[in-house]
């Protein structure tokens, strides 16, 4: 994360942040910064205040209702696709969305970079992780999850549940690129390759 140079002041968003992983350790090193978190998940989100917010009041979280087929099932919740996330523009040093996008389908995915655009400063930057294929062959991936995915029939994501889409997704390169590029963040290269194992880290300013 230093290596994206996240510094000690900064304000922080954490974009689906779960249980707490991001900011149990930004805890003791944000001491000058803030961070704000959220999650469609209403327990974890609980969990975070509950058990984070009294102890570094820097430290909050958000519990924001959004459709998602794996996490957040009810189908009348609103669409991902539409989210406006609820911070003014020009407001965080940084977003964090780690293990996001391995769970959002593609019209999400550009949503969720779009408004990572608009909620961040100028020169801001983005750290997040997906998992990218390059080429067409993934059976020989080490990433057990990978070697079973399908393809989606325009050859642009691949799906470990086709039933579930959502439960984990992987993206070709080339469209995470178009991703962003139609967002206005600039990757910095190179993508921080990771996914033939775990996940890729895609570093991102605006
Ligand atoms: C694999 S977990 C990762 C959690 C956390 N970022 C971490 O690294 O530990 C994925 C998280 O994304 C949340 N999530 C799923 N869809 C979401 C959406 N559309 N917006 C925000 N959070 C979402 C889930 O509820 C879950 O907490």
């Amino acid at each position: 994360m230093n290596g994206a140079g996240l510094r000690w002041d900064d304000d922080v968003l954490d974009v689906g942040c779960g249980i707490g992983r991001i900011a149990r350790y930004l805890c003791g090193y944000l001491v000058h910064g803030s961070y704000e978190g959220f999650d469609v998940r209403a327990d974890h989100v609980t969990w975070c205040q509950t058990n984070i917010t009294p102890l570094f009041p820097n430290f909050r979280f958000k519990f924001v209702p959004v459709f998602n087929s794996f996490y957040s099932k009810d189908t009348s919740l609103p669409s991902a696709e539409e989210l406006e996330f609820p911070y003014p523009d020009d407001s965080f040093d940084f977003v964090f969305a780690l293990s996001l996008f391995t769970h959002l389908l593609p019209g999400a995915a550009q949503n969720y970079l779009n408004q990572t655009r608009r909620v961040l400063r100028p020169g801001g930057m983005s750290f997040m992780t997906w998992m990218i294929f390059e080429d067409d062959d993934t059976s020989t991936y080490d990433h057990p999850k990978v070697r079973n995915m399908q393809r989606h029939e325009s050859g642009e994501y691949a799906m470990f549940r086709p039933d579930r889409p959502e439960a984990a997704l992987a993206y070709r390169e080339d469209v995470v690129r178009d991703f962003y590029s139609k967002s206005g963040l600039q990757i910095v290269e190179p993508i921080r390759a990771g996914f033939r194992t775990f996940q890729d880290a895609v570093i991102a300013t605006k």
